[in-house]
């Protein structure tokens, strides 16, 4: 066994992990907490010399031909190996603790020169992130080793020092012991890719702090100075706390040896109530919460402060009070900034041993096997090291309420290791473990945590018998692609249900490789085992931009809840600790998209407490398309929540088709019918049973023939019921078939001016599954109704959708609507958009899906204009305008594979089945499939 291979060996020559600081030469430095002003912070990032091997065997003693990489940074992201994207596998046989024999190498080298003031006290190098172990030398002399990837290790280098330059070179293996405890679900990446710095210490300088801290008190074994600021806190009888909302630090000083440490703190306590409620500072809380990697197209694990700051602050926009920190510890620096701009924080030992469960071919949890590492007694120290190193460094921080033991490691004795250890440890925080539930939770975790509870399954937890302990969802809504939808049905229970503490979706950000303006992902670099676009799941793109499914997230977490009925307006402020008058409340009334009344409010409302408000709306006896009331609440001139709510006012019926003999001639062939008429000229396919050709004033509207169609793009989320719907090639019994579709028309007879078709659909090879009636209706203006009678089999599988669909001329000019806007929106994700009027363009239309799939729906529409084509309903129907088929969105695995095609594709659905999160989540909710058995679709068409 090489030495790396040994599962205890964790570090050597390492100092005692210790809270995270940085000292300072003044107390005005200290105060302003900007380490590079530390005359003893010196960062060592930049270009640093590097040599890549590909089996540390061959590594020698003098290296001479030296390339270059930044540090921090990610080898993969610099051409050395490729990045390497798999969920649950290991990238290596799994016969613990062994690790391939090739294990490749990568040999940074630095130098640096101290100044005289440093030569006279101590030095030491941190290094906040290297995977996944490095040997360190200095001055050619071994310093020490260290591995876990994603914590700090702190070495002292002062008896290696010389005058002069200093020759350091780390040296970091692909893999060693360590490797098999972070088989995390994103690309594996390697190298030194946090911040590496120097710190100048004082001879007798402190080494670790400890603060501990209440609602409304901080001690400490060490003697301090608390500041609000820059001012000294002389007074401690009336502190602030701090919470998620209102993220109030206090800067405790520590004085020692001329070096002034600054700790900020966050006064705060956690309970849980009897009704299982979470408490902060004795208030119940609901955790909005997200998963979230640290994790760059461009530089992998490697993230800048302005990177995470960003993603915070992304976070903030979306309503979102909560971060699991999957599945590792984050850079220290990610805590500081939750401390600050408030947020709680779930903060996850760097171990997950997924790969357990598919090492024998399957897949599954055999945790009664000796074989997992949770069972296995020398990796104890293992799971206990990391745990601990965490908590150590981690101890002071406001944000984090949880420690959690890790991810989809099983459940074993080690684990309860872990537990006895963190609670004894430190109490104050609540203990997670979403693998407990393997052990049906007979073990000391304080949270009943799962991943992706079906919804009609919430109950069996929410109000599980006898049980004592909060329940909480550490992963749900996989955000995957287009979504997540059905977000709102979790959240109704959640606020409904004391129990239930809230949740975080999976995940935060798309993982990708960004190359010439393409995302990439699992697969595309060749790996010998992958798992595709799994890894793009984020509620947001890459960029971190926002997506329909983020803006849905946002509605669903906002923090306030209206009503209306009789101009009476119910105002519930759901912020746990802020009164809603912080905040501007704007409503007005919009009918048939002009606003009508308008007005403010100063909502002086007590957290989770509701106000009524009577106001004068002035409202219509009827309206053309619909009334709509609108509620915003601003933070400064940032829209935080926005509800919108139908108005009882009735809206007039479209005018019926009038048709006279005369005005229209009908021009009848075995396979045609030829329509001619004022300003009109149409032709319909009796053969197909349906339109092939419409021109109206001189325009063309298609000349097509329009189709009837299910298929829709499959969604990420459609992940699994894809394959029953249709897709594959080959002989797959198993699929309906949908999207090799049949039409067939039993019968088409016109009589005067209206055309009736029996028909049905069925996909290739199976018995139809939709029977229709199909009548249009001609009118002497050239107006059109169609009218579907639809009965759908027994036992067919729930539809993606149904409706036509046309294929207009080319054009990205403008269209109209009245329906849900602006964004796409579906069924169950919809509450980030409005029904209104509305003008797009196809271009406008396209979401770029890092896998191209389904998007650009928009419900409850009444009108439609595009092209010259004009469809009305007084049902609403969903339409979807893009440049591009359903087919092509199919086919295509990179939005770069997308080529403009010739037309442009407009569908028009009596329904669309909804989002849900399938992916990996429940299978979509039942009340948002389109599985009527039996149903009408009228329209009008121009
Ligand atoms: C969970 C896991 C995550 C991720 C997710 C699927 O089971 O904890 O790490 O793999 O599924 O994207
Ligand atoms: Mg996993």
């Amino acid at each position: 066994m090489r030495q790396y291979e040994n599962p205890q060996f964790f570090q050597e020559n390492c100092e005692p992990q210790r809270a995270y600081y940085i000292p300072y030469d003044t107390m005005e430095k200290a105060l302003a907490g900007k380490k590079e002003e530390s005359a003893y912070y010196r960062c060592l990032n930049g270009e640093w010399k590097f040599r890549f091997f590909a089996r540390d065997i061959d590594v020698p003693e003098e290296i001479t031909d030296w390339g270059t990489i930044p540090v921090p940074s990610c080898w993969q992201n610099h051409g050395y190996e490729k990045p390497y994207y798999t969920n649950i596998n290991y990238t290596f046989p799994v016969d613990p603790p062994y690790v391939p024999d090739d294990n490749p190498c990568g040999v940074y080298a630095t130098e640096f020169e101290l100044s005289e003031e440093w030569k006279e006290r101590e030095t030491y190098i941190v290094l906040e992130g290297v995977s996944s172990c490095f040997y360190l030398y200095l001055n050619g002399r071994y310093v020490g080793f260290s591995h876990v990837s994603h914590m700090q290790s702190e070495l002292n280098l002062t008896p290696y020092l010389q005058d002069g330059p200093n020759k350091l070179v780390i040296k970091v293996l692909k893999w060693c012991a360590g490797s098999y405890l972070e088989d995390q679900d994103c690309f594996r990446y390697n190298g030194i890719f946090r911040d590496v710095y120097l710190l100048s210490r004082a001879k007798g300088h402190l080494q670790d702090i400890e603060v501990k801290i209440s609602r409304d008190s901080v001690t400490s074994e060490l003697a301090f100075t608390m500041y609000e600021g820059t001012e000294e806190v002389k007074d401690c009888s009336s502190l602030v706390s701090w919470n998620a909302e209102n993220p109030k630090l206090y800067t405790l000083l520590f004085e020692q040896a001329g070096e002034f440490i600054p700790i900020r703190v966050g006064l705060r306590d956690i309970s849980v109530s009897p009704k299982r409620e979470l408490l902060i500072n004795g208030t119940a809380v609901k955790l909005k919460g997200i998963n979230h990697h640290d994790t760059s197209p461009k530089t992998g694990f490697t993230m800048t402060e302005e990177e995470l700051r960003f993603d915070l602050t992304q976070m903030k926009k979306l309503n979102i009070n909560t971060i699991r920190t999957s599945h590792y510890p984050p850079t220290p620096y990610f805590l500081e900034l939750c401390d600050e701009m408030g947020f709680y924080v779930v903060d996850e030992t760097d171990i997950e041993t997924h790969g357990f469960c598919t090492r024998l071919g399957g897949n599954g949890y055999d945790i009664e096997n000796n074989y997992w590492l949770c069972n296995r007694e020398e990796w104890q120290p293992a799971y206990v090291h990391r745990i601990s190193r965490m908590i150590e460094r981690d101890k002071n921080h406001a944000c984090v309420i949880m420690w959690s033991l890790g991810n989809e490691s099983g459940y074993g004795k080690n684990h309860d290791a872990m537990l006895a250890y963190a609670k004894e440890r430190d109490g104050s925080r609540l203990m997670h473990y979403e693998g407990a539930f393997l052990i049906e939770d007979k073990c000391d975790v304080d949270v009943i945590s799962r991943m992706y509870t079906w919804y009609h399954d919430l109950d069996s937890f929410i109000k599980k018998e006898g049980e004592k302990r909060p329940y909480f969802l550490c992963e749900y809504s996989h955000a995957m692609g287009n979504g997540p939808g059905d977000v709102m049905d979790y959240w109704e229970k959640c606020y409904a249900s004391p129990s239930f503490i809230g949740g975080c979706i999976w995940e935060w950000a798309d993982h990708a490789v960004l190359s010439d303006g393409v995302y990439y992902y699992g697969g595309d670099f060749g790996e010998e085992t992958d798992d595709g676009n799994f890894c793009c799941d984020g509620l947001v793109f890459p960029d971190r931009s926002f997506k329909a499914g983020s803006l849905n997230v946002k509605a669903v977490y906002q923090n306030i809840k209206t009503e209306i009925k009789d101009s009476v307006l119910t105002v519930l402020n759901r912020f746990d600790f802020t009164n809603l008058s912080k905040y501007r409340l704007y409503w007005r009334v919009v009918v048939d998209g002009a606003k009508t009344a308008e007005g403010e409010l100063f909502c002086d409302i007590e957290p989770k407490q509701k106000k009524e408000y009577a106001l004068c709306l002035n409202l219509p006896e009827s309206c053309k398309f619909g009334a709509f009331f609108e509620v915003f609440l601003y933070d400064g001139e940032e829209e935080i929540a926005m509800e919108q709510h139908r108005l009882a006012v009735s809206v007039k019926k479209l005018a019926p088709i009038h048709y006279q003999p005369e005005s229209v001639s009908f021009i009848e062939n075995e396979e045609k019918i030829q329509i001619l008429g004022e300003g009109f000229f149409y032709v319909f396919n009796k053969h197909y049973g349906n339109f092939e050709f419409m021109e109206k004033n001189g325009t063309l509207l298609f000349d097509e023939p329009v189709t009837m169609s299910v298929w829709r793009a499959p969604t990420d989320n459609d992940g699994q019921v894809k394959g029953k719907w249709g897709i594959s090639k080959g002989n797959n019994w198993f699929s309906q078939n949908l999207n090799v579709l049949r039409n067939k028309v039993y019968s088409c007879v016109r009589e005067s001016n209206v055309i009736t078709v029996d028909g049905s659909l069925a996909g290739i090879s199976r018995e139809p599954f939709l029977r229709y009636q199909l009548v249009f209706t001609i009118g002497s203006d050239g107006r059109v109704r169609s009218e579907l009678t639809a009965k759908v089999r027994e036992s067919s599988i729930y539809l993606p959708r149904f409706g036509f669909e046309f294929r207009l001329p080319k054009t990205d000019a403008p269209f109209k609507y009245f329906g849900r806007g602006p964004m796409e929106n579906y069924v169950d994700l919809k509450y980030h958009t409005r029904v209104g009027v509305y003008e797009s363009t196809p271009s406008k239309e396209y979401v770029p899906y890092i896998c191209p799939q389904e998007h650009g729906n928009h419900t409850e529409t009444t009108r439609l204009f595009v092209g010259g084509l004009r469809m009305s309903a007084d049902t609403p129907f969903e339409f979807a305008v893009s440049k591009y088929s359903p087919q092509m969105l199919t086919q295509a695995r990179h939005t770069n594979e997308l080529k403009e095609a010739e037309h442009l594709y407009v569908r028009v659905d009596y329904k669309m089945s909804g989002i849900g999160s399938n992916s990996c989540g429940p299978e979509l909710m039942e009340k948002y499939r389109l599985s009527e058995k039996e149903f009408t679709y009228s329209l009008i068409w121009n």
